[in-house]
């Protein structure tokens, strides 16, 4: 048994089991200050005030114990939506957004995402490892413990099958918990431009069903956009994953309200993200279904988009995730504590919704809402020290990251402090 003491902890509760919250109890933590966490191979089996947490160990040999100086202690992050399976961030197509050039007209253009699509089919698989695997550690160091990332850069059989196995690589060697979804439906590959439809049927007669038998993807997602992938298109994708046993995931209604968030709700998919211009109606389904909205603002921040309605969606009890979306064109950033900031000072969450955010409810938004996502006794023994004594340096301290140690199922991670002796 390892005995953490003397951290300032501060935790979603989650009284569900396993299900988000939404509403005045996204808002809800627990604090205990000084507070302790006993952790056993692997997972938490006491957390609370010092005392309590010392008095209940009742003579059982604490093999370490641990002084966290009074450094605030929450859960570690999930980033439920990335993209990080790229090979290089699309800096050209960037600076010329920032002369005004269109996010979809250029991917009409064949630039964009088909522009990564080429990289990643024509770069060999260790070297695609490689740069994502630099990348998933940096994520880590900001404080990801656990993250899911996405196919979608490859488009046929075999690059998505490569990409696939590249995630999987990065599950096994690193402390990270990597959630893997099957991201086909990402865009229309040039073989099959201007013949979307023909598409669609190899993604459910050949892709799916090849992803399925080789056992990489826990999830199905689908881009459903104007000149995408139409709602009706969306639905017969998303109807073949689940009978070949995925769950289910959305980007909806990012650019345009197209009843994205309407499709996700009654597919009961997991989550429904982006939800720039999702409709009320979208968002009531969302609310009644208990599908979490997944909302990545450094996607907004960077194509200088209105931030979704998050206060919004709170008060009509949406429950609310945020996540990076790091991807090489519309949102390059694996940091958490950013994606926070903007949350808390750009959406008007609290910082109490914006934990929430961050860690039970993006769990939830990954189907792995009992395993993490709150210090709770049982769950896996993920969190991360602090600099700072509230949650609230997350916000505060911008532009770089407050986070100083990383601990995945109890043990040391990462941490700022190694770095610092190693100078
Ligand atoms: O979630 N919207 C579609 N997909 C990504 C962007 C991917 C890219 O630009 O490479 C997103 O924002
Ligand atoms: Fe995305």
């Amino acid at each position: 048994m390892t005995l953490f003491r003397n951290a300032r902890i501060w935790t979603p509760v989650d009284r569900g089991r396993g299900t988000p919250t939404a509403g005045p109890g996204q808002g809800e933590l627990a604090r205990w200050e000084p507070g302790a966490m006993a952790c056993m191979a692997g997972r938490i089996s006491a957390v609370g005030h010092e005392r309590d947490v010392v008095a209940g160990l009742s003579g059982r040999k604490v093999e370490s114990e641990i002084d966290c100086q009074g450094r605030c202690c929450v859960p570690g992050f999930v980033d439920p939506h990335t993209h990080m399976c790229f090979c290089h961030g699309r800096e050209k197509e960037f600076s010329a957004r920032l002369s005004g050039a269109d996010y979809l007209e250029i991917l009409k253009a064949g630039g964009g995402i088909l522009a990564s699509v080429q990289e990643v089919r024509s770069t060999p698989e260790e070297e695609l490892y490689r740069l994502t695997l630099e990348r998933a550690l940096s994520a880590l160091r900001h404080g990801t413990t656990t993250l899911e990332m996405k196919s979608g850069y490859g488009l046929a059989v075999e690059p998505e099958l490569k990409q696939l196995r590249v995630i999987g690589r990065i599950a096994r060697d690193t402390p990270l918990r990597v959630v893997p979804t099957f991201l086909g439906a990402h865009a229309v590959p040039p073989e099959f431009s201007g013949r979307t439809d023909q598409y669609v049927d190899c993604l459910i007669s050949e892709m799916i069903p090849a992803v399925s038998r080789a056992g990489q993807a826990r999830f199905c997602d689908v881009f459903c956009e104007e000149g995408v992938f139409s709602v009706p298109q969306s639905r017969r994708i998303l109807e073949a994953a689940a009978a070949a046993g995925m769950g289910l995931k959305l980007h909806a209604d990012e650019l345009s309200g197209t009843g994205g968030a309407e499709l996700a709700a009654s597919l009961h998919a997991v989550s429904a993200d982006h939800l720039l211009a999702a409709s009320d109606s979208g968002l009531r389904a969302l609310a009644s279904a208990g599908v979490v909205g997944v909302l990545l603002p450094a996607a907004a921040y960077s194509m200088r988009k209105q931030y979704a309605p998050a206060r919004k969606m709170v008060s009509m009890n949406v429950p609310v995730a945020m996540a990076t979306d790091c991807n090489p064109g519309s949102s390059f950033t694996e940091s958490v504590p950013f994606i926070f900031g903007l949350a808390v000072l750009q959406m008007g969450l609290t910082v109490a919704e914006a934990l929430t955010a961050c860690t039970l409810n993006a769990a939830c938004a990954v189907g792995m809402g009992r395993e993490v996502g709150s210090l709770s006794a049982g769950k896996r023994a993920d969190f991360l020290l602090l600099e700072g004594e509230t949650p609230a340096i997350l916000a505060f301290h911008a532009g770089v990251s407050p986070v100083a140690q990383v601990y995945v199922e109890g043990r040391l991670a990462w941490s700022r402090d190694a770095v610092k002796e190693q100078q």
